[in-house]
Protein backbone atom coordinates (compact mmCIF):
# COMPACT_ATOMS: atom_id res chain seq x y z
CA UNK A 1 0.00 0.00 0.00
CA UNK A 2 1.41 3.49 -1.03
CA UNK A 3 1.42 6.35 1.26
CA UNK A 4 -2.06 7.80 0.10
CA UNK A 5 -3.73 4.89 0.15
CA UNK A 6 -2.84 4.33 4.05
CA UNK A 7 -3.83 7.88 4.63
CA UNK A 8 -6.96 7.21 3.33
CA UNK A 9 -7.61 3.92 4.87
CA UNK A 10 -6.67 5.80 8.55
CA UNK A 11 -9.43 8.24 7.71
CA UNK A 12 -12.05 6.08 7.04
CA UNK A 13 -11.08 3.51 10.13
CA UNK A 14 -10.86 6.84 12.24
CA UNK A 15 -13.58 8.69 10.67
CA UNK A 16 -11.19 12.08 9.93
CA UNK A 17 -11.59 14.20 7.65
CA UNK A 18 -8.30 16.39 5.48
CA UNK A 19 -9.10 20.17 5.31
CA UNK A 20 -6.00 21.49 2.99
CA UNK A 21 -5.42 25.20 1.76
CA UNK A 22 -4.57 25.67 -1.55
CA UNK A 23 -1.14 26.89 -0.87
CA UNK A 24 -0.30 23.24 0.46
CA UNK A 25 1.85 20.71 -1.35
CA UNK A 26 -0.03 19.68 -4.10
CA UNK A 27 0.42 15.63 -3.27
CA UNK A 28 -1.56 16.24 -0.27
CA UNK A 29 -4.93 17.47 -2.33
CA UNK A 30 -4.58 13.41 -3.08
CA UNK A 31 -5.56 12.44 0.26
CA UNK A 32 -8.21 15.80 0.92
CA UNK A 33 -11.49 16.13 1.96
CA UNK A 34 -11.71 19.97 0.89
CA UNK A 35 -9.25 21.95 -1.00
CA UNK A 36 -9.77 25.89 -0.45
CA UNK A 37 -9.40 29.19 1.03
CA UNK A 38 -9.93 30.00 4.28
CA UNK A 39 -13.66 30.62 3.99
CA UNK A 40 -14.14 27.69 2.36
CA UNK A 41 -12.19 25.40 5.26
CA UNK A 42 -13.76 27.16 8.11
CA UNK A 43 -17.44 26.17 6.47
CA UNK A 44 -16.42 22.67 6.25
CA UNK A 45 -14.83 22.81 9.52
CA UNK A 46 -18.36 23.91 10.95
CA UNK A 47 -20.38 21.65 9.64
CA UNK A 48 -18.39 18.39 9.31
CA UNK A 49 -19.50 15.25 11.72
CA UNK A 50 -15.76 13.45 11.01
CA UNK A 51 -14.62 12.73 14.84
CA UNK A 52 -10.72 13.57 13.83
CA UNK A 53 -10.55 16.97 11.61
CA UNK A 54 -6.64 16.91 10.59
CA UNK A 55 -6.01 20.44 9.11
CA UNK A 56 -3.61 20.58 6.15
CA UNK A 57 -2.84 24.58 6.52
CA UNK A 58 -1.12 26.88 8.98
CA UNK A 59 -1.49 27.06 12.78
CA UNK A 60 -4.50 29.40 12.90
CA UNK A 61 -5.99 27.69 10.51
CA UNK A 62 -6.16 24.44 12.64
CA UNK A 63 -7.36 26.71 15.74
CA UNK A 64 -9.83 28.37 13.47
CA UNK A 65 -11.17 24.34 13.22
CA UNK A 66 -11.08 23.94 16.59
CA UNK A 67 -12.99 26.83 17.40
CA UNK A 68 -15.85 25.87 15.45
CA UNK A 69 -15.69 22.40 16.36
CA UNK A 70 -14.75 22.38 19.79
CA UNK A 71 -15.90 18.79 21.02
CA UNK A 72 -13.67 17.16 18.06
CA UNK A 73 -10.01 16.40 17.95
CA UNK A 74 -8.45 18.73 15.58
CA UNK A 75 -4.75 17.84 14.55
CA UNK A 76 -2.09 19.97 12.48
CA UNK A 77 0.48 18.01 10.59
CA UNK A 78 3.93 20.24 11.66
CA UNK A 79 3.33 22.20 14.95
CA UNK A 80 5.60 24.82 14.02
CA UNK A 81 3.31 25.70 10.58
CA UNK A 82 2.92 29.50 11.19
CA UNK A 83 2.08 32.16 9.83
CA UNK A 84 4.07 35.63 9.82
CA UNK A 85 1.54 37.83 9.74
CA UNK A 86 -0.77 36.53 12.50
CA UNK A 87 2.35 36.56 14.72
CA UNK A 88 2.47 40.18 14.20
CA UNK A 89 -0.38 40.96 16.54
CA UNK A 90 -1.06 39.63 20.09
CA UNK A 91 -3.82 40.60 22.73
CA UNK A 92 -1.25 43.16 24.22
CA UNK A 93 -0.40 45.25 20.83
CA UNK A 94 -4.49 44.58 20.25
CA UNK A 95 -5.60 46.29 23.57
CA UNK A 96 -3.20 49.11 22.50
CA UNK A 97 -4.67 49.59 19.37
CA UNK A 98 -7.95 49.59 20.62
CA UNK A 99 -7.51 51.93 23.09
CA UNK A 100 -5.61 54.43 20.87
CA UNK A 101 -9.14 54.19 18.85
CA UNK A 102 -11.91 53.97 21.69
CA UNK A 103 -15.20 52.37 20.83
CA UNK A 104 -15.18 51.75 16.99
CA UNK A 105 -15.93 47.67 16.03
CA UNK A 106 -13.00 45.67 15.26
CA UNK A 107 -12.49 43.49 12.55
CA UNK A 108 -9.98 40.63 12.55
CA UNK A 109 -8.73 38.85 9.73
CA UNK A 110 -9.08 34.80 9.91
CA UNK A 111 -5.17 35.23 10.09
CA UNK A 112 -4.59 36.05 13.71
CA UNK A 113 -4.04 33.65 16.65
CA UNK A 114 -7.84 32.72 18.78
CA UNK A 115 -6.61 34.82 21.95
CA UNK A 116 -7.13 37.62 19.05
CA UNK A 117 -10.02 36.66 17.78
CA UNK A 118 -11.47 36.64 20.91
CA UNK A 119 -11.02 40.08 21.74
CA UNK A 120 -12.33 41.34 18.20
CA UNK A 121 -16.36 42.05 17.30
CA UNK A 122 -16.23 40.24 14.00
CA UNK A 123 -13.45 38.04 11.72
CA UNK A 124 -13.03 37.93 8.34
CA UNK A 125 -11.37 36.54 5.60
CA UNK A 126 -10.06 38.07 2.47
CA UNK A 127 -12.98 36.36 0.34
CA UNK A 128 -15.78 38.27 2.55
CA UNK A 129 -13.72 41.54 4.25
CA UNK A 130 -15.05 43.99 1.92
CA UNK A 131 -19.18 42.38 2.65
CA UNK A 132 -18.18 41.83 6.08
CA UNK A 133 -17.29 45.60 6.48
CA UNK A 134 -20.63 47.03 4.38
CA UNK A 135 -22.59 44.61 6.30
CA UNK A 136 -21.38 45.73 9.69
CA UNK A 137 -22.77 49.49 8.58
CA UNK A 138 -20.76 51.53 10.34
CA UNK A 139 -18.79 54.98 9.63
CA UNK A 140 -15.59 53.59 10.83
CA UNK A 141 -13.66 50.27 11.72
CA UNK A 142 -10.78 49.00 13.07
CA UNK A 143 -9.27 46.54 10.83
CA UNK A 144 -6.39 44.11 12.20
CA UNK A 145 -3.55 42.35 11.41
CA UNK A 146 -3.20 42.88 8.11
CA UNK A 147 -2.59 46.69 6.85
CA UNK A 148 -3.01 46.31 2.86
CA UNK A 149 -6.39 43.86 3.11
CA UNK A 150 -8.02 46.80 5.26
CA UNK A 151 -6.79 49.79 2.75
CA UNK A 152 -8.06 47.45 -0.19
CA UNK A 153 -11.62 47.03 2.17
CA UNK A 154 -11.08 50.82 2.45
CA UNK A 155 -11.08 51.49 -1.29
CA UNK A 156 -13.53 49.34 -2.31
CA UNK A 157 -16.03 51.16 0.35
CA UNK A 158 -15.67 54.69 0.17
CA UNK A 159 -18.11 55.65 2.93
CA UNK A 160 -16.49 53.22 5.62
CA UNK A 161 -13.08 54.58 7.10
CA UNK A 162 -11.05 51.71 7.48
CA UNK A 163 -8.03 52.26 10.43
CA UNK A 164 -5.65 49.34 9.89
CA UNK A 165 -3.23 47.74 12.47
CA UNK A 166 0.29 47.71 10.57
CA UNK A 167 1.12 43.78 9.95
CA UNK A 168 1.65 42.44 6.82
CA UNK A 169 2.58 39.24 4.97
CA UNK A 170 5.88 39.10 4.22
CA UNK A 171 5.47 36.77 1.62
CA UNK A 172 2.87 38.56 -0.45
CA UNK A 173 5.14 41.51 -0.23
CA UNK A 174 7.84 40.08 -2.40
CA UNK A 175 5.34 40.83 -5.10
CA UNK A 176 6.72 44.44 -6.37
CA UNK A 177 4.50 46.87 -9.08
CA UNK A 178 7.51 46.37 -11.32
CA UNK A 179 7.08 42.78 -11.29
CA UNK A 180 3.78 43.52 -12.79
CA UNK A 181 4.56 45.89 -15.28
CA UNK A 182 7.50 43.21 -16.47
CA UNK A 183 4.62 40.71 -16.67
CA UNK A 184 2.27 43.15 -18.62
CA UNK A 185 5.35 43.32 -20.99
CA UNK A 186 6.04 39.70 -21.17
CA UNK A 187 2.67 38.43 -21.21
CA UNK A 188 0.83 41.52 -23.21
CA UNK A 189 -2.83 38.83 -23.06
CA UNK A 190 -2.53 37.46 -20.22
CA UNK A 191 -4.77 39.05 -17.14
CA UNK A 192 -2.89 39.77 -13.92
CA UNK A 193 -4.45 38.31 -10.81
CA UNK A 194 -3.59 39.39 -7.23
CA UNK A 195 -4.39 38.58 -3.45
CA UNK A 196 -5.17 41.62 -1.31
CA UNK A 197 -2.68 41.12 0.76
CA UNK A 198 -0.45 42.45 -1.70
CA UNK A 199 0.57 46.12 -1.31
CA UNK A 200 -1.94 48.47 -2.53
CA UNK A 201 0.49 49.97 -5.12
CA UNK A 202 0.08 46.21 -6.65
CA UNK A 203 -3.24 45.19 -6.15
CA UNK A 204 -4.15 49.04 -8.25
CA UNK A 205 -2.12 47.92 -11.03
CA UNK A 206 -3.81 44.38 -10.99
CA UNK A 207 -6.68 43.06 -13.48
CA UNK A 208 -8.44 41.38 -10.60
CA UNK A 209 -8.35 41.33 -7.19
CA UNK A 210 -9.40 38.57 -4.71
CA UNK A 211 -9.01 35.42 -2.33
CA UNK A 212 -7.24 32.17 -3.26
CA UNK A 213 -10.36 30.75 -4.37
CA UNK A 214 -12.04 34.23 -6.06
CA UNK A 215 -8.67 33.90 -8.19
CA UNK A 216 -9.23 30.28 -8.84
CA UNK A 217 -12.99 30.77 -9.79
CA UNK A 218 -12.36 33.61 -11.70
CA UNK A 219 -9.90 32.62 -14.17
CA UNK A 220 -11.86 29.21 -14.76
CA UNK A 221 -15.06 31.56 -15.64
CA UNK A 222 -12.70 33.87 -17.75
CA UNK A 223 -12.62 33.46 -21.62
CA UNK A 224 -9.02 34.33 -21.27
CA UNK A 225 -6.21 31.74 -22.15
CA UNK A 226 -3.17 33.01 -19.88
CA UNK A 227 -2.91 34.65 -16.77
CA UNK A 228 -0.38 35.89 -14.29
CA UNK A 229 -0.71 35.01 -10.93
CA UNK A 230 0.04 37.20 -7.94
CA UNK A 231 -0.11 34.97 -4.93
CA UNK A 232 1.14 31.73 -3.69
CA UNK A 233 2.77 29.19 -5.91
CA UNK A 234 0.74 26.52 -4.70
CA UNK A 235 -2.38 28.40 -6.39
CA UNK A 236 -0.98 28.01 -9.68
CA UNK A 237 0.20 24.24 -9.45
CA UNK A 238 -3.35 23.53 -9.07
CA UNK A 239 -4.32 25.76 -12.01
CA UNK A 240 -2.18 24.31 -14.39
CA UNK A 241 -3.01 20.87 -12.86
CA UNK A 242 -6.69 21.35 -13.33
CA UNK A 243 -6.33 23.02 -16.70
CA UNK A 244 -4.71 19.54 -17.53
CA UNK A 245 -6.70 17.83 -16.78
CA UNK A 246 -9.82 19.47 -17.95
CA UNK A 247 -8.67 20.76 -21.18
CA UNK A 248 -9.11 23.83 -20.88
CA UNK A 249 -6.14 25.19 -22.59
CA UNK A 250 -5.31 27.38 -19.80
CA UNK A 251 -1.61 28.78 -18.74
CA UNK A 252 -0.97 30.36 -15.12
CA UNK A 253 2.44 32.03 -14.65
CA UNK A 254 3.62 32.62 -10.95
CA UNK A 255 3.95 36.34 -10.91
CA UNK A 256 7.89 35.70 -8.84
CA UNK A 257 9.48 32.38 -8.48
CA UNK A 258 9.84 33.67 -4.92
CA UNK A 259 6.12 33.80 -3.79
CA UNK A 260 6.45 30.64 -1.72
CA UNK A 261 5.09 30.66 1.97
CA UNK A 262 6.93 27.98 3.39
CA UNK A 263 5.48 27.35 6.48
CA UNK A 264 2.63 26.43 4.26
CA UNK A 265 5.32 23.65 2.66
CA UNK A 266 5.87 22.49 6.02
CA UNK A 267 3.74 19.89 5.85
CA UNK A 268 3.85 16.51 3.69
CA UNK A 269 2.03 13.06 3.48
CA UNK A 270 4.74 11.59 5.89
CA UNK A 271 3.55 13.75 8.29
CA UNK A 272 -0.14 13.17 7.67
CA UNK A 273 0.26 9.65 7.92
CA UNK A 274 2.31 10.10 11.56
CA UNK A 275 -0.29 12.49 12.66
CA UNK A 276 -3.49 10.57 12.07
CA UNK A 277 -1.93 7.29 12.99
CA UNK A 278 -0.39 8.62 16.61
CA UNK A 279 -3.56 11.21 16.94
CA UNK A 280 0.05 13.84 17.76
CA UNK A 281 0.04 17.85 17.38
CA UNK A 282 -3.68 18.12 18.63
CA UNK A 283 -4.76 21.84 18.70
CA UNK A 284 -5.64 22.65 22.29
CA UNK A 285 -7.33 25.86 23.37
CA UNK A 286 -8.73 27.74 26.48
CA UNK A 287 -12.44 26.88 26.70
CA UNK A 288 -13.35 30.70 27.78
CA UNK A 289 -10.86 31.42 24.31
CA UNK A 290 -13.15 29.11 22.33
CA UNK A 291 -16.25 30.75 23.06
CA UNK A 292 -15.11 34.49 22.88
CA UNK A 293 -13.46 34.12 19.59
CA UNK A 294 -16.43 31.84 18.10
CA UNK A 295 -18.67 34.91 19.01
CA UNK A 296 -16.38 36.56 16.11
CA UNK A 297 -16.16 33.48 13.62
CA UNK A 298 -19.97 33.34 13.86
CA UNK A 299 -20.98 36.93 13.29
CA UNK A 300 -18.78 36.23 10.82
CA UNK A 301 -20.55 33.46 8.87
CA UNK A 302 -23.83 34.93 9.54
CA UNK A 303 -23.22 38.48 8.33
CA UNK A 304 -21.82 36.79 5.13
CA UNK A 305 -24.31 33.79 4.36
P1 LIG B 1 -7.23 32.99 1.70
O1 LIG B 1 -8.27 33.55 2.60
O2 LIG B 1 -7.32 33.54 0.35
O3 LIG B 1 -7.25 31.52 1.78
O4 LIG B 1 -5.82 33.48 2.20
C1 LIG B 1 -5.21 32.99 3.33
C2 LIG B 1 -3.80 33.35 3.34
O5 LIG B 1 -3.10 33.09 4.27
C3 LIG B 1 -3.28 34.09 2.22
O6 LIG B 1 -1.96 34.39 2.41
FE1 LIG C 1 0.55 33.91 6.48
FE2 LIG C 1 1.45 35.10 4.29
FE3 LIG C 1 1.80 32.49 4.57
FE4 LIG C 1 -0.65 33.49 4.12
S1 LIG C 1 1.11 33.53 2.76
S2 LIG C 1 -0.11 31.96 5.63
S3 LIG C 1 -0.53 35.43 5.27
S4 LIG C 1 2.69 34.13 5.87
Amino acid sequence: MNLVEKINKLKKEKNAIILTHCYQNIEIDEVSDYVGDSLYLSRAAAKTDADIILFAGVYFMAQSAKILSPDKKVLIPDITSGCHMADMIDVENLRLFKKKYPNIPVVCYINSTAEVKAECDVCCTSSNAVDIVKNLNVPKVLFAPDTYLGKWVGQKLKDVEVITFNGFCPVHLRIRPEDIMEARRNYPEALILAHPECHYEVSKLADFVGSTKEIMEFSQKSDKKQFVIATEKGVVERLNRDSKLNNWGKEFILINENIICHSMKYNTLEKIYDTLLNETNEITLDKNIIEKARLSIDRMLNLNK
